[in-house]
């Protein structure tokens, strides 16, 4: 009857359930996909560049390469269409309309054959009056949008934020959410809010945030460059204390898409890319030519060890732990758990660019891996496997010049066959993150 009242009057309802976080049954852990946005642009010159513009056949493409070649079987599951798939204007209903040309089968047919190699359908829209590059809006027509999305089977609706006032987002995204929902389809709901927020100067309200989104941007737009990369690793460490907590199953941080295997980043950077997105439980939406991609950077999109720990089950987001003279230390809890002792992935990322590899050597428990059980300590690149240590093992690793050394600790037990699993929001307690826990010596990167 509440619920029914509620679709009545609409959105006020939004605000006097007592929802806490977004249930929609979706994202219990980090999306993962493809996107087109950072490598495809709003390219919509087919006639020059049919290979490459913004069309059904890039989709087609690649929702075939993630089968072919794998990625579908290590988790990308998203084939998701960003900006400039639209007409300029809505039909006589109302209603969105795919650029005729480019989209000549519609947005269904897409969705179908998406969805006929067992892979999931993302769209894009923008809460204000155009999206970013100037197609049409949400704005008086949430409802009629949700509907479309829904009726062509849409499981991923990315809205954006340009052309919109950050102050009407509060209520907004919301109410959009709203209408997503009384389709009874199912669908991620990825937001623009907190960011356009950001830069307006507005403090964002995360608690409603994560009551009504599956994702969010934070900050900046990644680009094709280390030095974009470096900004978006600053601004998730800067600002962990808000960001942080913000993350669990069905609600995630978006630091924006994994730019692995295009101009910008060197082999080094890319392995820092995809370990640093996998402590801070990043949704992993590549944006890359699949068709083109060379072996080596597939191989780190396709590394099904710091896959698991970007979806570990837990979902708690990394942070980090330590930062001096280029050298940063990031950590995140995960499974497996053993009394109140998480298991813990640690990246050593090398943000010098002296030339020459630095050593870091510290002991587990200045690391916080404290439990006298021991920990079973493996490297996730370089299937080094260290064996079990105790928290007063020191470690050494070598990292390179922009690179990343990334280890995964799995906690021992004594009693391997019971290994306790209590929820995250009792265990988040008793994670007490770090701050300048080492000492460095001048003379290399060694803690005593
Ligand atoms: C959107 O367009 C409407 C109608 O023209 C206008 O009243 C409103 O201010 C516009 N909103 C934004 C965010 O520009
Ligand atoms: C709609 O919201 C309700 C309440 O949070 C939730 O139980 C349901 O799964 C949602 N349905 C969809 C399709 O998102
Ligand atoms: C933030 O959102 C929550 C949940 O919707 C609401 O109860 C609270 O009043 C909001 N806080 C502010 C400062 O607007």
């Amino acid at each position: 009857m509440y619920k029914l009242w509620c679709a009545l009057i609409s959105v006020v309802c939004l605000f006097s359930t007592k929802v806490h976080l977004l249930e929609n049954g979706l994202a219990r852990t980090p999306p993962m996909g493809w996107l087109a946005w950072e490598r495809f642009r709003c390219n919509t010159d087919c006639k020059n560049d049919p290979e490459n513009c913004i069309s059904e056949n890039l989709f087609r493409t690649m929702t075939d390469i993630l089968v072919a070649e794998g990625y579908r079987d290590v988790g990308y599951e998203y084939i998701n269409v960003d900006d400039c798939w639209l007409e300029r204007e809505r039909d006589l209903n109302g209603r969105l309309v795919p650029d005729r040309k480019r989209f000549p089968s519609g947005m269904k047919e897409l969705s179908n054959y998406v969805h006929s190699k067992n892979l999931k359908f993302g769209i894009y829209q923008d809460f204000g009056n155009y999206t970013c590059a100037g197609y049409p809006g949400i704005l008086g027509y949430l409802q009629v949008d949700a509907d479309t999305f829904a009726s062509w089977d849409v499981d991923y609706v990315k809205l954006d934020g340009c052309y919109a006032h950050p102050t009407e987002m509060d209520r907004g995204y919301p109410e959009f959410g709203y209408y997503l929902n009384i389709t009874g389809r199912p669908m991620v709901y990825s937001c623009s809010w907190p960011v356009y927020q950001i830069y307006a100067g507005m403090s964002p309200n995360f608690s409603s945030i994560i009551q009504h989104c599956n994702l969010w941007r934070n900050f900046d737009d990644i680009q094709d460059s280390w030095e974009s990369v470096q900004s978006i690793i600053d601004y998730y460490g800067n600002n962990q204390d808000i960001i942080t907590p913000n993350a669990g199953p069905g609600h995630w941080n978006d630091p924006d898409m994994l730019i692995i295997g295009n101009f910008g980043l060197s082999y080094e950077q890319s392995k820092a890319q995809m370990a640093i997105w996998a402590i801070l439980a990043a949704p992993l939406l590549m944006s890359v030519d699949l068709r083109t991609i060379r072996p080596e950077y597939k191989a780190i999109l396709q590394n099904r060890k710091i896959i698991a720990v970007d979806q570990d089950p837990l979902g708690i987001q990394g942070r980090r732990i330590y930062k001096h003279k280029g050298i940063e230390i990031w950590s995140r809890p995960i499974v497996p758990l053993y009394q109140n002792y998480f298991s813990y992935a640690i990246v050593f990322l090398n943000r010098r660019t002296d030339g020459t590899p630095s050593d870091v050597a510290v002991t587990l428990k200045e690391l916080g891996l404290v439990s006298p059980t021991g920990y079973r300590v493996e490297d996730l690149y370089e299937d080094v496997d260290y064996g079990v240590l105790t928290p007063q093992t020191k470690i050494k690793v070598k990292v390179n010049p922009s690179g990343v050394v990334i280890l995964r600790a799995d906690v021992q037990t004594d009693y391997p066959k019971k290994i306790f699993y209590p929820s995250s929001t009792t265990l988040r307690t008793t994670y007490r993150p770090l701050n300048q826990v080492f000492r460095v010596r001048e003379n290399g990167f060694s803690f005593p």
